[in-house]
């Protein structure tokens, strides 16, 4: 608290600072840049949006430590001008007419490994690090991802199923998540303000059901036999288990990334064997005994998305009648280089049928650039630019990976480790530091609600010779009847002005200071 305060002092002596948020980011500076720290005494919270005036629009904004390090920081309401400004040549208009996709929602992963990490904390910090995603005041999560058995981020390999061919699953149990992840799971559930969706991923398939030993390995026989039937039986023992733990389970994904056979990564199939097994055995398996349960297939990485669903989609689209979604994670998209969504927006162009989702993302996984980086802005960019590039190509929801991890981004059973927005210190159990990454994702969380529609918004006009890299914005209509815009601005050097036209309401000018995130928000007129 001294600390934040004495920050912004200084700042304001400066005249860099003039935004006094009501409860902001205690921070803390190390080696990449800066976080927020949290204890028990102290842990910042977002200004809440109150009651916008009509004609004028709420701004909250993140900066890197170069341009004040806001973090959601509250910035004074935007006006509404009747008049275009034409020194201001960048205009975005929005078009209520014409939508998109409709929002599922935003989250991340109950891993056992963020699990461990949470129970390591003293009790009270434990409650404040959940409130922090799922609490009112905090980013308003809802969604939550969970790996079916052990992943990477587990402390040792298991499965549900542990007797050898015990083909009816007799012997399934959920043993092993109850004393830690299921209790943490509720305790997320309790103190959120709304239905969390849950989704359940498998790593691995029990070694009996396999050719090879764990953790690598592909199901033995061929789909529609009692290895296909009996795995695809596993998820509706899944789903029932954690039901009957007060879990309500939303969705499934097939396989967690079934094309990598590399060392750790888990259960192997070629896209039409995973094809054929969905359409075989877990599609009828889940539609007779979990009707409602979303099934989404693929759970691979982007880049090769288009070829993989259509080999899947093309191999016999009797699958179509089991799939309603299609997940995908960020990794080797090279998006961060040369933005690859690409292949997502013809996919969907391809299979409009189905629903899009990123199901799983995280930074510090190439081994070149592995584990955390302490207060490191442009992960959060990064964060910021993915899930921006995924919403304008379709994507309902996105889903970070681990929720929290120790100093060393772990634990990991592979000793592979990453970055989390929340870094928290098992040593002492009574300080979490918050990542420029969780910010990035309550620019989205905490003001696109379930069942937002993505709202059509034109460049229709730009500068002739630009100098930097475009705006990245998006806007959509919230079940409130709210429009939220998110725009970042990758540019390292340039502030961007631009205008947004809102054919109710007339100009706003957004000033964008260099690898900023903004999210505005106002009341949609009712016009009468
Ligand atoms: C546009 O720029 C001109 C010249 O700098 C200035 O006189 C004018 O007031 C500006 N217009 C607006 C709407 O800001
Ligand atoms: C598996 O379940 C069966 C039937 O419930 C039980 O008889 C058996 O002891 C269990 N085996 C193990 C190894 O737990
Ligand atoms: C959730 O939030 C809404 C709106 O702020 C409020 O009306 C409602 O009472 C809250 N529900 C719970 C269970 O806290
Ligand atoms: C398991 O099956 C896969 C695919 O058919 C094959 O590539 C792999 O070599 C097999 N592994 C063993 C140990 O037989
Ligand atoms: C396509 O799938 C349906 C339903 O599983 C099956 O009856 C049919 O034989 C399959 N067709 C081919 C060509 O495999
Ligand atoms: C973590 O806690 C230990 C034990 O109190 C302390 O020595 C260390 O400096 C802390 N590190 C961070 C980054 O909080
Ligand atoms: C652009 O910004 C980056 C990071 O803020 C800085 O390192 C670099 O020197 C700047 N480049 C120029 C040309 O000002």
């Amino acid at each position: 608290m001294f600390i934040s305060i004495s920050y912004q002092l200084i700042l304001i002596i400066l005249g860099i600072y003039s935004i006094t948020a009501q409860s902001p980011c205690d921070i803390v500076t190390f080696e990449y840049g800066n976080v927020c720290r949290c204890t028990e005494k102290y842990c910042d919270v977002i200004d809440p949006l109150g009651i916008i005036p009509n004609a004028q629009a709420a701004v909250y904004e993140s900066t890197s430590e170069y341009a004040g390090t806001h973090r959601l920081t509250k910035l004074p309401n935007l006006q509404f001008q009747s008049q275009r400004n034409p020194n201001i040549t960048d205009l975005y208009e929005i078009d209520y007419t014409t939508t998109y996709q409709t929002i599922i929602g935003f989250g991340g992963a109950f891993t056992d490994s963020s699990a461990v990490v949470t129970s390591q904390l003293s009790e009270n910090l434990q409650k404040i690090l959940l409130e922090q995603y799922f609490g009112k005041d905090g980013l308003n999560y809802n969604i939550g991802r969970i790996p079916m058995g052990a992943a990477d981020f587990s402390l040792s390999l298991y499965t549900y199923a542990s007797v050898p061919n015990d083909f009816d699953l007799n012997n399934f149990t959920i043993s092993m998540d109850l004393p830690i992840k299921i209790p943490f799971i509720k305790s997320a559930m309790a103190m959120s303000n709304e239905t969390i969706y849950f989704f359940g991923s498998p790593w691995y398939a029990p070694d009996w059901l396999k050719n090879a030993s764990n953790p690598v390995g592909t199901l033995n026989g061929v789909p529609g036999d009692k290895y296909h039937k009996s795995w695809a039986r596993y998820f509706s023992k899944f789903i029932e288990a954690y039901e009957s733990q007060g879990i309500p389970i939303w969705g499934i994904t097939s396989q967690n990334e079934y094309s990598q056979v590399k060392d750790f990564k888990g259960l192997f199939y070629t896209s039409q064997q995973l094809a054929d097994w969905v359409r075989v055995d877990l599609g009828p398996e889940l539609r007779t005994n979990h009707p409602s349960v979303k099934i989404m297939i693929y759970d691979d990485d982007m880049d090769l998305m288009f070829i993989r669903i259509a080999e899947m989609i093309n191999r016999n689209t009797s699958i179509n009648k089991y799939v309603d979604g299609i997940a995908v994670h960020w990794y080797a998209t090279v998006d961060m280089i040369f933005p690859d969504f690409y292949e997502m927006y013809i996919t969907r162009l391809a299979f409009p049928q189905f629903f899009y989702f990123a199901s799983e993302a995280c930074e510090g996984y190439l081994k070149a650039d592995e584990g955390p980086k302490m207060g490191m802005w442009r992960r959060g960019t990064n964060y910021a630019l993915s899930i921006i590039g995924d919403l304008l190509v379709g994507a309902t929801g996105w889903t970070d990976w681990n929720v929290v991890l120790d100093l060393h981004g772990g634990p990991n059973q592979f000793q592979y480790y990453v970055d989390s927005p929340i870094i928290a210190n098992t040593t002492s159990g009574n300080v979490f530091y918050k990542n420029p990454m969780y910010y990035a994702m309550g620019h989205f969380s905490k003001f696109l609600p379930r069942d937002s529609i993505r709202v059509e918004m034109k460049l229709v006009k730009e500068e002739k010779m630009r100098y930097v890299v475009p705006l990245k914005i998006v806007s959509f209509k919230t079940p409130i009847n709210q429009m939220v815009i998110i725009a970042l601005n990758q540019d390292t050097n340039h502030t961007q002005i631009v205008q947004v036209k809102d054919p109710n309401h007339g100009y706003l000018t957004l000033t964008l200071l260099p690898e900023s995130i903004q999210t505005i928000v106002y009341n949609v007129a009712t016009t009468d």
